[in-house]
Formats: structure tokens, C-alpha cells, sequence
């Protein structure tokens, strides 16, 4: 197996959630690659959460949109990247149903538009060169009770998000097969921990029950979910990045499957314990509404080809990792008060229609 050791990478949507985590690693992990964070700064990208590295010699951070083709041809130009890893895109499944269109935008024409600068900059001579696209498990559609996702499951997305995603994983393939662009893929379950936008299950339902606000839950609650600590997936998308085959694809997930009313119940009960009320209290926030248009039942990843070619495992039990969830967002609220001011407080009322 050859080791891929990369010494310009360019890393896109390195200031949202899974990004800040993998770019903090990368920096820390590869002090001789120069590594460029290329981000929007949409409302889910923040530069808070890099504070800590943002000083690094071997970090830069560029605000631009992987949809302006000049713009990224020039950045090749100037940093002569050997490597991407392509993070960025518009994540939450709620608001590509309310708005499909920035979806499609940034999620297919700006993978296009990475992809058409990668070919063109790397030319004939593709060999050291490395592009990497980071995928959801949702493209492969839902489950019922029983099986899993593997790299061969068909593709079924049945949301605006997942459709997107699996738009622009369908041509990272077709760069591969039709001009030999070295790509890489990972479809990865849902991923949780600190710095994750609190539109999304986990942190929403934190910091809602911290201020005794409705805890909403879609439909009936029964909604299947595999959760992986989000420094697991960077861990995973480092190991996929250097040792991954050139045109294969590899799941990445947790074998922690979650109803979504048996988590909030069990983030109910943690919250109850650090915040010293009485047991059952914050249980009495959950509130049924509405579902989800088009609600995917379950997902669940059978993560055991990267296991075995590549070794990599999960490392942290989740009743560990929910505990350290909930203590970072607790003592990061001032982080939280800064993400849920502002615009999110318009998309929070026309989604719940709620008090946030
Ligand atoms: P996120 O929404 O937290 O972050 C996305 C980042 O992309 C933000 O920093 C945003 O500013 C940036 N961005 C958006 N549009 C851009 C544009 N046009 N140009 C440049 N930057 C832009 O998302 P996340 O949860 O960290 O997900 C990161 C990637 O991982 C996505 O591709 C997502 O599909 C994938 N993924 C996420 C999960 C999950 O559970 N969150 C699971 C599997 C895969
Ligand atoms: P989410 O965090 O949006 O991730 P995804 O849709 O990408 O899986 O949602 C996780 C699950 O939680 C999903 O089944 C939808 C459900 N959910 C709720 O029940 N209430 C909410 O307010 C949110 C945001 C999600």
C-alpha cells in the first residue's frame, strides 16, 4: 500500500463542524504540509472554532465560494496544491427541503467546479495528487428494521441534501473513470460533538433543554440514526486520505444505532444530572410536531471494509462521548449565544414555529 504524504493541501469547509475538527488535526498532525482552509463563512461556518490552531505556520485561511471557478484557479495557481480534501457543502436536510437551490449550487456545481480546477491544475501528470470527497451515508436512501449501507448499496437519496450529495459523488466517480483524476470517496453516518451548528438533533436538544425550551421531535420519534463522535470521522478521513485506493469508496460509521426519542431521552437524563434537576424534569420538554417532509426511517453503516483494510475502528463509546458532548456545550456558551443570534433565529421560528 503506498502512503500518501501530502505537502499542499487544500482543505474546503474547514470552518463548519467535521471540518474545523479535521483541519485542527491535519495542522497539528502534519506540520510539514502547508495547509489551506478555503471557506465561505455561511452561517454554518465559523472561525471560532479554529481559534486554537489559527496561528499555525503551516495554516492559512482563505474566505471564498468553491462556486467561483476564477477564484479557484487562481488559488491553485498560487499554492500549487498536490491535494484536496473537499468538505464544504450545505448540510442540513431541513433547509434543503425549505431551499433546494443553494444545495444544488454549492453542493454539485461547486464539487464540479473543484473538480474542473483539480483537473486542469494536476494536467497529465496526476501522479502525488490526491482528491478526496466527503460523503453521507443519506445518499444510499432508508433502511427498514434490518441491514446496512455498504460501498455497493445502490444510491437512492430521497431528500434535496442527499440527492446533491449524491449528484456530486456520481461525478468525483465520473472524473475518475472518464479523465483518471485520482479521487478517493467516504460516506460517512451522523456525527456529533462540539462546534456542531445547533439546527442539527444533538445540539439543538442540548442547548433547549439548558434553557427549558420544546425539545422537537419529528413524527413519531422512531427515527433510526448511527451516531460516530465526530473526532473519530477525522481520525477515519486521515487514514482514507493516505492509505485509501485511488477510486474506491469506504463507509465510515459508528455501530451505534439511536431512535431519535431514546437519545434525546438519554440527553434528557445527563442534562438532569449536570444541571442538578430533579430526574425526569427535562423529559417533559420533548414535544412531538410535525415530521419531516419525506423523513428517511433508518440509516445504519457496515463500516467493516475500512476496518479491514485500513484498520480503523471507532474509539470512543457514546455514553462517553454524549457526556463530553454535553459538558463542551455547557461550558461553550458563549459560542452557542454567538451561532443562535441573528439569522438563525428567523430560520428557527419559520421551521418549529416555536419560541427558541
Ligand atoms: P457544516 O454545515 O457544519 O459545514 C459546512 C462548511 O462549508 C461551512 O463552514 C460553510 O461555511 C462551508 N461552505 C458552505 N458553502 C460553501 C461554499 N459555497 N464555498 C465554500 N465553503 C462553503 O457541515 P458538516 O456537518 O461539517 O459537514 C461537512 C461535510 O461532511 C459535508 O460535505 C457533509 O455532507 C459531510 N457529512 C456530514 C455529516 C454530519 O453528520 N454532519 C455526516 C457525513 C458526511
Ligand atoms: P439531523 O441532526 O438533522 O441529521 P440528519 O437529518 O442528517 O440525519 O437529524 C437527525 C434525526 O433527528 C433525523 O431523524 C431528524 C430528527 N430531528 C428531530 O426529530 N427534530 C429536530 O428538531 C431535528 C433537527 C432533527
Amino acid at each position: 500500500m503506498t502512503h500518501f504524504l501530502p505537502q499542499r493541501l487544500l482543505i474546503t469547509g474547514g470552518a463548519g463542524f467535521i471540518g474545523s475538527h479535521l483541519v485542527r488535526l491535519m495542522v497539528q498532525k502534519y506540520p510539514h504540509c502547508e495547509i489551506v482552509n478555503l471557506d465561505k463563512l455561511t452561517y454554518a461556518g465559523n472561525l471560532e472554532n479554529l481559534r486554537d490552531i489559527e496561528d499555525a505556520e503551516n495554516y492559512t485561511f482563505v474566505k471564498g465560494d468553491i462556486t467561483d471557478a476564477r477564484f479557484l484557479d487562481d488559488l491553485f495557481y498560487e499554492y500549487r496544491f498536490d491535494s484536496v480534501i473537499h468538505l464544504a457543502a450545505e448540510s442540513h436536510v431541513d433547509r434543503s427541503i425549505a431551499n433546494p437551490m443553494d444545495f444544488i449550487m454549492t453542493n454539485i456545481v461547486g464539487t464540479v467546479c473543484l473538480l474542473n480546477t483539480a483537473r486542469s491544475a494536476w494536467h497529465q501528470a496526476v501522479e502525488g495528487k490526491r482528491f478526496y470527497q466527503v460523503s453521507t451515508d443519506e445518499v444510499y436512501g432508508s433502511l427498514g428494521d434490518t441491514g446496512l449501507f455498504t460501498e455497493t448499496t445502490p444510491y437512492d437519496p430521497r431528500s434535496p441534501y442527499s440527492a446533491s450529495k449524491a449528484s456530486a459523488d456520481h461525478l468525483v466517480r465520473a472524473y475518475w473513470h472518464t479523465y483518471g483524476l485520482p479521487v478517493v470517496l467516504s460516506n460517512c453516518s451522523n456525527n456529533y460533538g462540539s462546534y456542531q451548528f445547533p439546527e442539527k438533533l444533538i445540539p439543538l436538544a442540548i442547548h433547549n433543554i439548558k434553557h427549558q425550551k420544546p425539545v422537537p421531535i419529528y413524527g413519531d420519534g422512531q427515527y433510526t440514526r448511527d451516531w460516530l463522535w465526530v473526532e473519530d470521522h477525522a481520525r477515519a478521513i486521515d487514514l482514507v486520505f493516505s492509505d485509501g485506493k485511488i477510486g474506491e469508496t469506504y463507509n465510515i460509521g459508528g455501530h451505534n444505532e439511536w431512535r431519535n426519542i431514546d437519545l434525546v431521552q438519554l440527553l434528557c437524563n445527563i442534562m438532569d444530572r449536570k444541571l442538578g434537576r430533579e430526574a425526569g424534569t427535562s423529559a417533559q420538554l420533548i414535544t412531538f410536531v410535525k415530521d419531516r417532509a419525506g423523513h428517511d426511517r433508518r440509516y445504519a453503516i457496515d463500516a467493516q471494509k475500512i476496518g479491514r483494510e485500513l484498520g480503523w475502528q471507532p474509539s470512543l463509546q457514546f455514553a462517553e462521548g454524549l457526556e463530553r458532548t454535553v459538558d463542551w456545550y455547557l461550558a461553550n456558551d458563549q459560542w452557542l449565544h454567538n451561532v443562535t443570534s441573528g439569522d438563525y433565529l428567523r430560520y428557527y421560528a419559520q421551521q418549529y414555529g416555536l419560541p427558541h
